[in-house]
């Protein structure tokens, strides 16, 4: 068949999506793959309806590609992608949604709220203070709930520092969600199933020169540590790798997704948020964890697409 790399859109996102999508395009030419690669404008849905023996690889990040919406769009046109189906994406792409799904499948969440614009209007900023203050505790993180690449996401440590974090997620949607912070080891999961069952990928551990995994870390060659296999016990280890294929299983999730965790001091994971897009960028770990397992992106992509194409 003929793959469509899907990348760009129109999200927050769309710089880190061309990059996934030029580094998987890439790969899936040297092994040789017919590849095209395209944006998402107004002549796509045209384009897919009247292809015949194509493939997507969506990589699109963030709103359109994650949330479930495109996805659903590649369904109703019976056009095979990879990766996992629009309404599970719906719910993992929410974070609001996803930390209750997973809570309620008995994997540690942080404690958390989610906050919808409205509230914040009518309650006023000062009055969230005290109650989520109250609540949560310092410090916590404020992420948008819908969001990713740590957009509008902000660690704060003190209770003068939470409106303007507030403000900052509510630029990227209508809910921000606001938890607890964990203290730990930051560590990421992929799950792969090239059509013989979700397997975890080695277990990456992340520590940013700043101490803080933002945008810049994620994406500036260099300002990041990625280790793996992560420096952590194998039991701990293993027990990461369970989560994530957990994760994977509970949210009914297909082909590949990424799951992101702290590790507490205590050894427990405990889950932050899951990708159904995770980025595939130069700097990103899900290629880096590929290769650690003894693989190539090009074979790993190409095997996902035979798959999906079967
Ligand atoms: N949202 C970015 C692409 C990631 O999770 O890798
Ligand atoms: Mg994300």
């Amino acid at each position: 068949p003929t793959i469509l790399v899907l990348a760009g859109g129109l999200s927050h996102e769309r710089d880190v999506s061309l990059r996934s999508g030029r580094r998987v395009g890439q790969a899936l030419r040297s092994r040789g793959l017919d590849v095209i690669e395209a944006d998402v404008d107004s002549s796509l849905v045209a384009r897919l309806a009247g292809a015949s023996n194509l493939v997507v690889f969506p990589l699109l990040h963030g709103e359109a590609g994650e949330d479930g919406s495109l996805r659903e769009v590649l369904d109703l046109l019976g056009v095979p992608f990879v990766g996992s189906a629009g309404p599970a994406s719906r719910v993992a792409f929410d974070k609001s949604i996803a930390t209750t799904v997973a809570a309620e499948a008995g994997i540690d969440t942080p404690a958390q709220v989610a906050l919808p614009h409205e509230i914040f209007r009518e309650l006023g900023a000062q009055a969230l203070v005290s109650a989520l203050g109250d609540q949560l505790g310092f410090p916590m993180m404020v992420k948008p709930s819908r969001g990713g690449s740590a957009l509008g996401a902000s660690k704060v440590s003190r209770p003068e520092e939470l409106p303007a974090a507030m403000v900052g997620a509510f630029a990227y949607g209508q809910v921000a969600v606001v938890e607890r912070f964990v203290t730990g080891t930051e560590v990421t999961v992929a799950v792969v199933d090239r059509g013989t069952g979700p397997k975890a990928l080695p277990v990456v551990e992340i520590r940013p020169d700043s101490g803080v995994y933002d945008y810049t870390a994620r994406y500036t060659a260099g300002e990041t540590r990625f280790i793996c296999p992560a420096e952590l016990p194998t039991e701990i280890a293993e027990r990461c790798a369970e989560t994530a294929l957990r994760v994977h299983d509970v949210f009914g999730l297909s082909d590949l997704s990424r799951t992101d965790l702290i590790v507490d001091p205590d050894g427990v994971p405990t889950f932050l948020e899951v990708n159904v897009a995770p980025g595939m960028t130069e700097t990103s770990s899900v290629p880096l964890a590929i290769e650690a397992a003894g693989w190539s992106l090009g074979k790993m992509c190409a095997d996902l697409v035979r798959a999906a194409a079967a």
